[in-house]
């Protein structure tokens, strides 16, 4: 698919299928939508009646224009009221019109919508809401029923000039792709060795550095509480650190730590199987990460970034931690393990010490942490917390300029008391109540002075239904807040 920026308005453009936006209560048909009106020979009058079109948020509508007309089908996408009209709502309406212009096996496609932010923005999120709608994961499918996008060409009408924007737009929708179909990849596909690989493919394609600790180096780091998590897994833990070096004296460096548990069977605290048959995306943090570094790659921006993952696999056999067990980090905590399906936190325990160690000025963990986060805040929203206010606001402008949302939580010290153990420095779980804010104070533990986000991504790392950019299945959150984070 060819995505363009041209000059040509929805005005005068002519070819396969024109989709307009209109906001609601603007349907009537005056001045430029008259004049095009009249050269579709009446039809987009007809389809306003016909259809009641009043241009509520997400409402549509689309038809054939008959007889020798310039444009072959006519689509019109409610956009909801002006005021209430942001950059997410040029997103959602794009993928309004991509889902219907494949649906209707459109081959090129004008999409005219108006500017929300500047024409940079716009045509940037243009092209995300097309390249995120029409991915299709069928990695895994032995016939392939959809043939893909057979859109072949997308002018983006009355935007020239943006090419840079849709080329910056393509590079972070690539990243949010790879973590997509890493999450999708069931855990016999993905797994911490085949996580060190594609690290290992992003290195050599985008010229970034890599190192991967192994578990004899790991231990001699003394990353105890990561270790003890992978213990009972026939498979071997990979420690991936990535690292984007730009030419000249970076202007930051930061630290993005992804939770890369490929499968959590949640160990001796085996989870129930409903709990369990979801748990090959608790490598989505990790697969953020890397697909952060993807865009990273290609976007070359002036700032250091260090992508880490200590992947690991939560398993049952004779070798696995005993509920119970103290491990040991790298730090010098002690940490008694009274819940193996806490196991997050322990793998990212001894990243964010290692990443600390880097004299990074910022880091992100990011990870599908706790179920109580996904009770407090739903599927669509996740959870911030962060020790540096600023570094939360930077967080949620870039979350909010990528279309993802998340919710600050607070870092409520008094809780610790629930972590306290009377013969390690803390246990690994806490009471039930604010369980994902126990388990943000528990990570608190491992980070010292340098400012520090953790994003809790359980609930909208995944879709169970289609919805805006999304399909069902791993969403790529939240490539687009990490990428526009680092790169603003
Ligand atoms: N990977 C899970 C969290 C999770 C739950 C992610 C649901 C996505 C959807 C995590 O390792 C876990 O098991 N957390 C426990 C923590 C508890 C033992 C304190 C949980 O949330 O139940
Ligand atoms: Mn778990
Ligand atoms: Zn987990």
């Amino acid at each position: 698919m060819d995505i363009k920026a041209v000059e040509t308005t929805q005005w005068d453009w002519s070819g396969d299928a024109l989709a307009i936006g209109l906001f609601e209560g603007a349907v009537a048909v005056t001045g430029n939508l008259a004049s095009l009106n009249d050269k579709l020979d009446g039809t987009i009058a007809e389809l306003i009646a016909e259809t009641e079109f009043t241009g509520g948020v997400g409402s549509s509508a689309v038809t054939r224009v008959g007889g020798k007309s310039p444009i072959r089908k006519i689509i019109l996408v409610g956009l909801g009221k002006e005021e209430d009209f942001k950059l997410n709502g040029i997103r959602n309406s794009t993928a309004t019109i991509a889902r219907i212009a494949k649906a209707e096996r459109v081959k090129t496609l004008g999409i005219g919508l108006p500017v929300s932010g500047d024409g940079a923005l716009s045509a940037h999120a243009i092209a995300e809401g097309l390249l995120l709608t029409l991915h299709l994961d069928n990695r895994f499918k032995s016939e392939i029923e959809d043939k893909g996008d057979c859109l072949e060409t997308v002018e983006l009408l009355g935007l020239g000039n943006q090419d840079t924007a849709i080329q910056t737009a393509t590079a972070i929708a690539s990243g949010v792709i790879l973590a997509r179909e890493l999450v999708n990849a069931p855990a016999n596909a993905v797994t911490p060795t085949t996580l060190a690989e594609t690290a290992r493919d992003l290195a050599f394609n985008y010229g970034l550095e890599l190192t991967i600790l192994e578990k004899e180096d790991c231990e001699k780091l003394g990353m105890g509480s990561y270790l003890g998590v992978s213990q009972a897994s026939d498979l071997p833990p990979k420690f991936i650190h990535l690292t984007y070096k730009p030419k000249g004296t970076p202007r930051r460096k930061v630290a993005i730590v992804g939770k890369g548990v490929t499968f959590d069977s949640g160990g001796l605290n085996l989870k129930v199987s409903k709990g369990i048959e979801t748990m090959k995306m608790d490598m989505g943090g990790a697969g953020a990460t890397l697909g952060a570094a993807k865009a990273i790659g290609q976007l070359k921006p002036d700032v250091e970034v260090h992508f880490i993952s200590a992947a690991a696999e939560n398993m049952v056999s004779g070798k696995a931690m005993h509920p119970g067990d103290i491990l040991t980090a790298s730090n010098g905590k002690t940490i008694e393990v009274n819940n193996t399906d806490a196991e997050g936190r322990l793998t990212l325990a001894d990243a964010l010490v290692f990443a600390e160690k880097l004299e990074v000025d910022a880091i992100i963990d990011l990870a599908t942490l706790t179920g109580a986060c996904v009770i407090a805040l739903g599927e669509e929203i996740g959870g911030l917390w962060s020790t540096d206010d600023s570094l939360a606001r930077e967080l949620q402008e870039a979350a909010e300029l990528g279309g993802e949302k998340f919710w600050q939580m607070p870092l409520e010290e008094k809780y610790f008391e629930g972590l306290k153990s009377p013969i390690a420095d803390m246990k690994n779980t806490g009471p039930r109540y604010a369980g994902s804010i126990t388990a943000a104070l528990f990570l608190k533990q491992f980070v010292e002075s340098t400012p520090w986000a953790h994003l809790d991504i359980a609930g909208p790392v995944w879709a169970d239904k289609e919805g805006g950019v999304n399909n069902i299945g791993a969403t790529g959150y939240p490539v687009r807040t990490l990428v526009n984070w680092i790169v603003g």
